[in-house]
């Protein structure tokens, strides 16, 4: 008999869908939510707001387009913490009250693992052991894969992640929210060795990014203290340098966890990981290392439920399933 699952994530402002069959992802549909643009970040309240009204067309998108009908499902997954409390509920109570009208198991799963997890999707797939490193907006973590469930953290940062470190930057250029993938794009045409930001010295496989914001900040205010235009002027090689010191830090580290832990199956995952220029490190690191490198498809790297279904299809084979009492909450341990 064939397992499929409907995941929902509404973690932070994503609302989306997907179906998975045995596996298989056989939708993602994922609907994003312009409202935050001008407001330069995410409203917690206009984006729980936003997932009531896309809830109910986004999970009926997902059935189409995957051939499906609520009828067909063996369970519900949905994203169970961490992320802003309000948006994750409209999740969690839209998740359970389907569970309880279709009378089959409840998935709660948690964002990070699934970003991890978003590896398992498509082939070629990462053999266990694995080391991923997983960089999203709220996150930048180390994590040790030796099955589906058994996922260890080994290092993580000790204050912004990589994600923020993108969008705080590029904040201080005068981007828009999320700044991430503009700074990406700019970065494509500049020279990422014209401005040097110094590398933080931070001791095992942790990381910090305080820092180099900080670095950021005061380069910025004394050279336009000395010519007005020069973030105008120079946009694309202060972007390019920026990324180049991102990547840097976070290469470095994947670099000494390898050696530390013998493991050669390398994956990245999380949102920073849709970034060209450490896509691109890691493929040219991964060469000169020996390593099996492996990147989910760009639909599976930002916030989405294929991540949550193919999560919650190895939740489903563990039988791992929760009570209708269980809630979202905004933080959980691993
Ligand atoms: O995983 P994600 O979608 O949401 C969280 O769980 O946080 O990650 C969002 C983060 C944001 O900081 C965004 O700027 C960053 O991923 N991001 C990127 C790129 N695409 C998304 N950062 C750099 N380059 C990109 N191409
Ligand atoms: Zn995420």
């Amino acid at each position: 008999m064939s397992i499929r699952i409907l995941a929902i994530e509404s973690s932070c402002d994503e609302t989306s869908a997907a179906v998975c069959a045995d596996g298989k992802i056989l939708s993602n549909f994922i609907a994003g939510q312009a409202v935050h643009e001008k407001y330069g970040g995410v409203v917690p309240e206009l984006a729980s707001r936003a997932h009531l009204q896309n809830i109910v067309p986004v999970v009926d998108m997902a059935l189409q387009e995957a051939g499906c009908r609520l009828e067909d499902m063996n369970a519900i997954a949905f994203t169970q913490a961490p992320g802003l409390i309000g948006s994750l509920l409209v999740g969690a109570q839209f998740a359970k009250s389907l569970a309880l009208a279709l009378n089959i198991p409840l998935i709660p799963v948690h964002h990070m693992q699934a970003h991890v997890l978003a590896n398992l999707i498509e082939d070629p797939k990462p053999a266990f052991p694995f080391l991923c490193l997983t960089v999203s907006g709220g996150h930048t973590q180390i994590v040790l894969c030796e099955s589906p469930e058994r996922l260890t953290i080994i290092g993580e940062t000790i204050d912004d992640a990589a994600g923020e470190a993108f969008d705080k930057s590029a904040k201080l250029l005068g981007l828009p929210y999320p700044g991430g993938p503009l700074i990406d794009k700019y970065a494509q045409a500049g020279n990422a060795l014209r401005f040097s930001f110094a590398e933080p010295r931070i001791p095992g496989l942790n990381f910090s990014f305080s820092g180099l914001k900080t670095s950021i900040l005061y380069f910025l205010r004394d050279e336009t203290l000395k010519n007005p235009s020069f973030v105008e002027e120079n946009l694309a090689d202060i972007c390019a340098s920026v990324q180049y010191r991102i990547i840097h830090i976070l290469i470095s580290k994947l670099r000494k966890a390898a050696v530390q832990t013998g493991i050669k199956n390398i994956c990245i995952a999380g949102g920073v990981s849709a970034n060209s220029g450490l896509r691109k490190a890691l493929e040219e690191t991964g060469r000169r290392q020996r390593w099996n490198t492996f990147i989910p498809a760009f639909q599976y790297c930002t916030d989405n439920a294929g991540m949550i279904a193919i999560t919650g299809y190895y939740k489903y084979l563990a039988g791992q399933f929760a009570p209708l009492s269980v809630s979202a909450t905004a933080k959980a341990e691993w």
